[in-house]
């Protein structure tokens, strides 16, 4: 039996990459999974290829997370469904990269209001459910970008950075509810969005790497998962590093 059997996560960019990768590790330990993308199309493919792989309920939800009574729906209709929410995975997350000084102010408020002000949205509509059950797991998908910067990325550090700080906030509020709220910041992860990294930046990325290696989705699963379980009950607040040992 999985340490989340019968539990239910909502997984937000669950769609492709590492939140489909999350979608699968949390339905392959027995969870049932809603899953959050604002392309339908992905979040029907991921939610269907798991309820046949895994033989667990799943239920694919069009979202933008940046929007409160988008997500306010999506949160109606996973309650319509399955009884509680006992896990919540703040993955979604875009870039719009380029230099700060070229930066248009629409690119820096875009990715704000997706990476940060989503995870707000997302954690304060869940997290009013997770109160009143008196139990709750938040994963918050952060990045390694949040703590140490990257050239071309103002507006994703940024907003990596606020989640942080609103993970160790709500850790804070949280804490006497019996919810754990954690972040998880991941280095360089073969996915879409790392796909158009020139030979040359990965190189020089491979560099700096310990392990040698870009991250595969399922590392950053696998601590999801731990984070997402009774396995993980004495911990809250923090902000947990996966990167190869680039950061250290
Ligand atoms: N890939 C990496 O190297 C890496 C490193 C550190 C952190 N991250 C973070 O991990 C998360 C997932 O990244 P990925 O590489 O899998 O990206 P991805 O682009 O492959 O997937 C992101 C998913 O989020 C969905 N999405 C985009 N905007 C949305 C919105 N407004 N509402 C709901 N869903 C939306 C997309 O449709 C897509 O399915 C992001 O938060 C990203 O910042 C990625």
């Amino acid at each position: 039996m999985g340490q989340i059997e019968d539990q239910v996560a909502i997984v937000t960019g669950g769609g492709r990459g590492i939140g489909k990768a999350i979608c699968e590790k949390l339905a392959q330990d027995g969870a049932n999974i809603v899953v959050g993308d604002i392309s339908k199309d992905l979040a029907e493919e991921t939610a269907e290829e798991i309820k046949e792989k895994y033989n667990r309920k799943t239920l694919a939800l069009e979202v933008n997370v940046g929007n409160l009574n988008s997500v306010e729906e999506m949160v109606n209709n996973s309650l319509d469904n399955f009884e509680n929410i006992n896990i919540l995975i703040n993955n979604a997350g875009i870039t719009r990269d380029t230099l700060l000084i070229r930066m248009r102010e629409e690119d820096w408020h875009k990715v704000i209001e997706v990476n940060l002000t989503g995870v707000f949205n997302c954690t304060k509509v869940v997290g009013k459910r997770m109160i009143k059950q008196r139990f709750g797991k938040i994963v918050n998908i952060s990045s390694v970008i949040g703590i140490m910067g990257n050239t071309g990325q103002v507006n994703y550090a940024a907003s990596k950075a606020g989640i942080i700080g609103l993970t160790k906030s709500a850790a804070k509020e949280f804490a006497s509810r019996n919810i754990n709220v954690n972040a998880i910041a991941p280095g360089f992860i073969e996915t879409e969005m790392t796909k158009s990294l020139s030979f040359e930046i990965r190189e020089e990325l491979l560099k700096r790497i310990p392990l040698k290696r870009l991250g595969e989705p399922s590392n950053v699963a696998d601590l999801v998962l731990f984070l997402s379980s009774s396995a993980s009950d004495y911990i809250t607040g923090q902000v947990i590093v996966i990167d190869g040992g680039m950061l250290m």
